[in-house]
């Protein structure tokens, strides 16, 4: 029962003055119990929350005046070294997170494979199986127009022109949900690719300038990649956009990309709010990103249309 009050007293405390009472417990020789407050000290300061910079600087002051009030359980090096216990103990839940957050981003880097290994293998069957049966298809026709009368050959050349229409934007569609250049040529000219195609469909002209040639890690250049499709897709689908510019450079060891619409803007903010959230793209980019170490910055305006920044620095084998 006193332990319960002890408990409700506790969480109704400033977070400063709770850490301050802790500390002061310990270092009067509170023990294991008292170790025990300054972990769930540390899950409260990550839950409120409380940057570890925060928490360090607020464990100096606090240290600071337990001196200063003479709080003391020997020679100011011991105080020093329980107050190092304490701190250890409080941080440890962050340590913790940290490593929950690497898995996070492990887990993501395996799902993203296994989502390129399923987009590579729809790729293929659309290019292979699909090309073989419109094959297929031509022959039938072939036959067909061997037992047709003169004046009906010309509507089935009329259907093997629609045919090879098809064919021509199944191939294309194939080559841009995984284009091989990716593997082949990097990144850049993927995107190259891409644009015009897009530009084409859409009859929206895309800028590209990029200051940047080398070649980079699979993942990297995939992820690149998948970003700028989604910018891409967005500015035709939401946008309405006249023009996109995209760029790409290497500054100060960490790489740029910029994907910019001059089209209707929008409240980005709102749009990544978890209520708010229409689609998938927005987060699923971000969530790219991270997972090889990048960010993602998204500007927005009903005036000037709408700019997502990319930015991953790059590791020292990967800038020469
Ligand atoms: N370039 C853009 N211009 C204007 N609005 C945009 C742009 N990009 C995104 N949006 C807005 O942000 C919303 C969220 O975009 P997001 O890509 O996350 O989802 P979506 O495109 O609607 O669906 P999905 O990507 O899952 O197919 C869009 O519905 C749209 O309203
Ligand atoms: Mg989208």
């Amino acid at each position: 029962m006193k332990s319960d009050t002890g408990q409700k007293k506790r969480e109704q405390m400033e977070f400063q003055d709770e850490y301050a009472e802790t500390l002061r417990d310990y270092a009067m020789g509170g023990g294991e119990a008292v170790l025990g407050r300054a972990y769930e000290l540390g899950r409260r300061a990550i839950a409120e929350p409380k940057s570890l910079l925060e928490l360090v600087s607020l464990h100096h002051k606090v240290l600071k005046e337990l001196f200063q009030n003479s709080v003391d359980r020997g020679s100011p090096g011991q105080l020093v070294q329980i107050s190092c216990d304490f701190l250890s103990e409080c941080v440890s839940p962050y340590e913790m997170a940290q490593r929950g957050f690497q898995d996070a981003v492990k887990a993501l880097r395996q799902l993203n494979e296994t989502l390129e290994e399923e987009i590579k293998r729809i790729a293929y069957s659309v290019h292979d199986e699909a090309g073989q049966l419109l094959v297929a298809v031509h022959l039938a026709l072939a036959n067909l127009a061997l037992e047709l009368p003169p004046g009906r050959k010309e509507q089935v050349r009329e259907i093997e022109g629609l045919l090879n229409e098809v064919e021509k934007h199944l191939r294309r569609y194939s080559h841009e949900l995984r284009p091989t250049i990716l593997d082949d040529l990097g990144w850049i000219p993927a995107i190259r690719f891409l644009a015009e195609g897009i530009s084409k469909r859409a009859n929206l002209p895309i800028h590209i300038e990029a200051k940047f040639s080398g070649r980079l890690p699979g993942t990297v250049e995939t992820t690149l990649y998948r970003v700028v499709q989604e910018a891409l897709t967005n500015a035709v689908k939401h946008a309405k956009a006249k023009n996109v510019w995209i760029r790409a450079w290497l500054k100060d060891r960490v790489l740029h990309c910029a994907i910019r619409d001059d089209g209707a803007g929008f409240d980005a903010q709102a749009a990544q709010a978890a209520t708010g959230r229409k689609g998938l793209g927005l987060i699923a980019m971000r969530e790219r990103l991270s997972a090889i170490g990048g960010t993602l910055w998204i500007e927005s305006s009903q005036r000037s249309g709408t700019e997502l920044s990319i930015r991953l620095p790059m590791e020292d084998d990967h800038v020469n």
